[in-house]
């Protein structure tokens, strides 16, 4: 059974269609990547999921449960947690701090078991250092951190992470790859990964998905997406040319 299975999910944000029936299903343990230009709908999906927004139609099963339509903080308690695309980081509240709210939002974690885990986390994303720092002072990667700590800490089964590679440089990149397989292995989690870095995507997801439009037009191994005439024409091509 797949951990979750979005079925037929279409949103609509005043008649415009930013999902049209898309299907996802992800195995439990899996690192899945989607993948698609700007405006592909792909944070849309997330928002859907984690329950942001409500899908228009379409259904969504995790563990075998409906979820659809269910608030947020009710579907972060049963195990879902995410990453913003843009971080959003209490500027007052210590590093420490920042974390310790996203285990205290999940409720998954109670008593001396919540401190400990929280320390493990800022350990395992590398802002150990930073703990008693507050959020304002921190830069824009340390930031991204913090918000993986926070999503971590909140004890998911399933993580969604919105770009977290945007930003690092080749030697980041490469520390940032390793830290998803050493989380994906410590925390035992599912990963759906929503990315711009191709190299990225290719030595981590298991699966890659393609929005385009709000559309699937293709999954698959990342070795067959990149090579997809659909793929190229509609997400790589356009990358390329603008990157050269
Ligand atoms: N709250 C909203 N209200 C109205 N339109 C929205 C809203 N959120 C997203 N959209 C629109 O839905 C479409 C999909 O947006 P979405 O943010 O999901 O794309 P994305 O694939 O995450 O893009 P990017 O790679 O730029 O992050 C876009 O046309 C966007 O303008
Ligand atoms: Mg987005």
């Amino acid at each position: 059974m797949n951990i979750i299975e979005c079925t037929g999910i279409s949103v609509f944000f005043g008649g415009l269609p930013a999902l049209r029936k898309v299907n996802l299903g992800v195995e439990k343990g899996e690192i899945r990547a989607i993948i698609g230009p700007n405006g592909a709908g792909k944070t849309t999906l997330f928002n859907v999921i984690n329950g942001v927004v409500k899908p228009s139609e379409g259904k969504i099963l995790f563990e075998g449960r409906n979820i659809t339509g269910k608030p947020p903080h009710v579907i972060c308690r049963m195990g879902i947690s995410r990453t913003l695309q843009i971080p959003r980081v209490f500027k007052d509240l210590t590093v420490v701090d920042n974390v310790m709210a996203g285990a205290l939002f999940s409720g998954r974690l109670k008593g001396d078991m919540l401190e400990k885990y929280v320390n493990d986390v800022l350990e395992m994303v590398g802002i150990a250092d930073k703990a008693t720092v507050k959020g304002g002072q921190l830069n824009i990667q340390e930031r991204k951190k913090v918000e993986l700590a926070r999503a971590l800490a909140s004890k998911p089964c399933l993580l969604l992470v919105d770009e977290y590679m945007s930003g690092l440089n080749p030697m980041e990149i490469e520390d940032a790859i390793d830290l998803f397989k050493r989380i994906r292995k410590e925390y035992n989690l599912t990963i759906i990964w929503v990315e711009h870095v191709i190299s990225a995507v290719s030595s981590l997801a298991d699966q890659v998905t393609v929005l385009n439009q709000g559309e699937k037009i293709a999954e698959g191994k990342p070795e067959e997406i990149v090579v997809d005439d659909k793929v190229v024409e509609a997400y790589l091509g356009e990358r390329v040319v603008k990157h050269t």
